[in-house]
């Protein structure tokens, strides 16, 4: 069994299905904090260093909101401008410097492998937020744990699963790193749906075709939607020579109410790891498709805050304790009626 305690998240391939099925396990364990039945204080005194130099909603605030819940505390720092390496300050002397302010450290940067660089000066476990078009594990893994509470009402799992990836997959960076992780299960189908120009990288492709698996690409929706998951993805403009190189794209692929009834399953599971783009000439999930069951957008989302405490409670080593630092939950809440 992969050893947590102590170790950096960097990228997905640190993980075999048995580290996977124990984070996934302890991410359910952490329904009960989430949803305010319970608090944990397990990690009362810790401190968690939240270095976003990138723009982030959900991420940045679910590792804060994971790491509070487990009753630790949260130090922050937005963008690069309002760091010291909009000095010159290199990563490994950044790195050198927080990691004796902290517990661990979560971190976003714009730079692909920036996040493994940053580790390598840090004395405390690194947990990677997203380095540019590289890797963004911990999506990755709530992708799954998602996949698989969805799939559980149709008595499926992990193996077989019929997945679509769409939109701008050569940039998106948590289409690589769910892909790696679904290349590990058993007779998975994988249909890329994008243009040509954004197509999945050919080591990605790889690693699901020389596991076996079965990979499609294709350039139109129109026949190849028929899936458990679509799983929709932003044109990631930030990652463009140009903004109007970006819009050559943008709208290529819109999942709307009528696409979904034309071309999916009854019963097809929509992701996206948001945000989406709803501006009109995007619209790459419409907003007629928010009062569909089968919209997992906004769960997939909470998954992240479950995920998150449980990387927490697994690399600080505390995930066997979480029962003896119960307390009451004093205010009210209505998360969990
Ligand atoms: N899915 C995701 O990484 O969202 P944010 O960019 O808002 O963190």
């Amino acid at each position: 069994m992969m050893k947590f305690q102590g170790n950096h998240i960097l990228s997905v391939s640190q993980f075999d299905r048995e580290a996977i099925a124990k984070i996934l396990q302890v991410s359910a364990q952490m329904a009960p904090y989430a949803s305010r039945k319970k608090r944990c204080h397990v990690l009362d005194g810790a401190i968690l260093s939240n270095l976003f130099f990138e723009p982030s909603t959900r991420t940045r605030v679910s590792f804060g909101t994971a790491f509070n819940l487990l009753g630790g505390f949260v130090r922050e720092t937005v963008g690069q401008e309002n760091s010291s390496l909009s000095k010159g300050e290199s990563l490994f002397d950044t790195a050198q410097v927080i990691s004796g302010y902290s517990d661990v450290i979560a971190m976003r940067h714009p730079q692909m492998h920036s996040v493994e660089q940053f580790a390598q000066g840090s004395s405390v476990p690194v947990i990677n937020g997203g380095d540019g078009a590289n890797e963004h594990p911990t999506q990755a893994l709530l992708d799954l744990f998602t996949i698989q509470s969805e799939m559980m009402h149709f008595n499926k799992g992990l193996d077989d699963l019929n997945i679509v990836l769409m939109g701008d997959l050569k940039h998106g960076r948590t289409v690589h790193s769910l892909s790696k992780l679904l290349s590990l299960y058993d007779n998975v189908k994988v249909t890329m749906v994008a243009p040509k120009a954004l197509q999945m990288p050919d080591s990605v492709i790889s690693t699901l075709s020389d596991a076996g698996h079965e990979v499609i690409l294709t350039e139109t929706m129109a026949g190849n939607l028929s899936a458990d998951v679509i799983y929709q993805t932003r044109i990631q403009q930030e990652r463009f020579a140009s903004k109007d190189e970006a819009e050559l794209y943008r709208g290529h692929f819109s999942l709307n109410k009528s696409v979904y009834q034309k071309y999916c399953q009854e019963n097809t599971v929509i992701m996206h790891p948001l945000p989406r783009d709803s501006r009109p000439e995007a619209n790459e999930l419409d907003t007629d498709l928010n009062d569909l069951d089968n919209l997992a957008i906004f769960r997939q989302a909470q998954n992240g805050v479950l995920v998150r405490m449980a990387l927490f409670a697994l690399t600080l080593g505390v995930e066997d304790q979480l029962t003896d630092y119960e307390k009451p939950v004093n205010w009210f809440t209505n998360k969990n009626a």
